[in-house]
């Protein structure tokens, strides 16, 4: 069981319901699953022997196998799980919360001054996160399964070929969006409230906020298996490799 010193991210790969909790008490569990649960309490201003006690309650309630257990996946899975449910989510989502915002804001901009810099936001958020999945579908997660196409001998190590500089300054550059992005989407909490609709809100406006809510959940859900459980393995896969070509350098050559 997790004490204040365990990563916030082993808590998570250990036991996946515990995200829930790490909502709850609005704990950053994706981009700041490197810290202590002393620290993320700290900085989340929560009671960290509250948070350990629903931990122990989630862990004893929820069984584990509820959620998927990203340990025991290939990369390749994880990869396609990212692109075909949190990718195309993200893509969809970005269009009927544009189309909502312009919705909205025809129609009640006046009255909610807070629209319109929830729509300057989240347009920087959209266009900048289409151009991060690109990225990441045309370059990264591709070079990711050819590592791990060389590590089982099923092709020749070019990924891990001398000279080449690695995936460290990519997942670097990524990780970096994911902040960006993680501190885009706190901006637009912030300014709605929490997501929680004027008490006269119409219909679309509620909608418009449900959507804006759910964004920011898969989104963090998404970060923490991309930060967490992809990139250190593809960064440890590659290192491996690495070691492997550094090593059959070193065999002497015979006859
Ligand atoms: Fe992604
Ligand atoms: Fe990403």
């Amino acid at each position: 069981m997790a004490d204040t010193e365990t990563l916030i991210r082993d808590i998570v790969a250990a036991h996946p319901g515990t995200i829930e909790v790490f909502e709850q008490f609005g704990i950053d569990y994706c981009c700041h699953g490197a810290l202590s649960l002393a620290e993320a309490c700290r900085l989340a201003d929560v009671d960290v022997n509250l948070v350990l006690e629903r931990l122990a309650e989630i862990v004893t309630t929820v069984p584990s196998e509820e959620a998927p257990h990203w340990e025991r996946a290939s990369l390749r899975q994880i990869i396609g799980f990212i692109i075909h449910h949190h990718h195309e989510y993200t893509r969809r989502a970005i269009q009927a919360i544009r189309r909502g915002l312009s919705e909205v804001r025809a129609e009640h901009e006046s009255a909610y001054p807070e629209l319109a810099a929830v729509a300057s936001i989240f347009n920087r958020l959209s266009q900048e996160t289409l151009f991060h999945l690109a990225k990441e579908e045309s370059g990264l997660f591709p070079r990711i399964e050819q590592l791990e196409m060389a590590s089982r001998g099923e092709r020749p190590a070019a990924a891990a070929a001398p000279g080449r500089a690695g995936e460290h300054s990519t997942i670097r550059v990524m990780m970096e969006d994911h902040d960006a992005a993680g501190a885009m989407v706190a901006e637009i909490r912030r300014l709605t409230g929490g997501y929680a609709p004027p008490a006269q809100a119409g219909a679309a406006h509620r909608r418009l906020y449900r959507e804006l809510a759910e964004f920011e959940r898969d989104l963090h859900r998404h970060v923490h298996l991309e930060n967490n459980v992809l990139f250190p393995r593809a960064l440890e896969l590659e290192r491996k490799l690495a070691e492997h070509r550094a090593a059959s350098e070193r065999l002497p050559l015979v006859g």
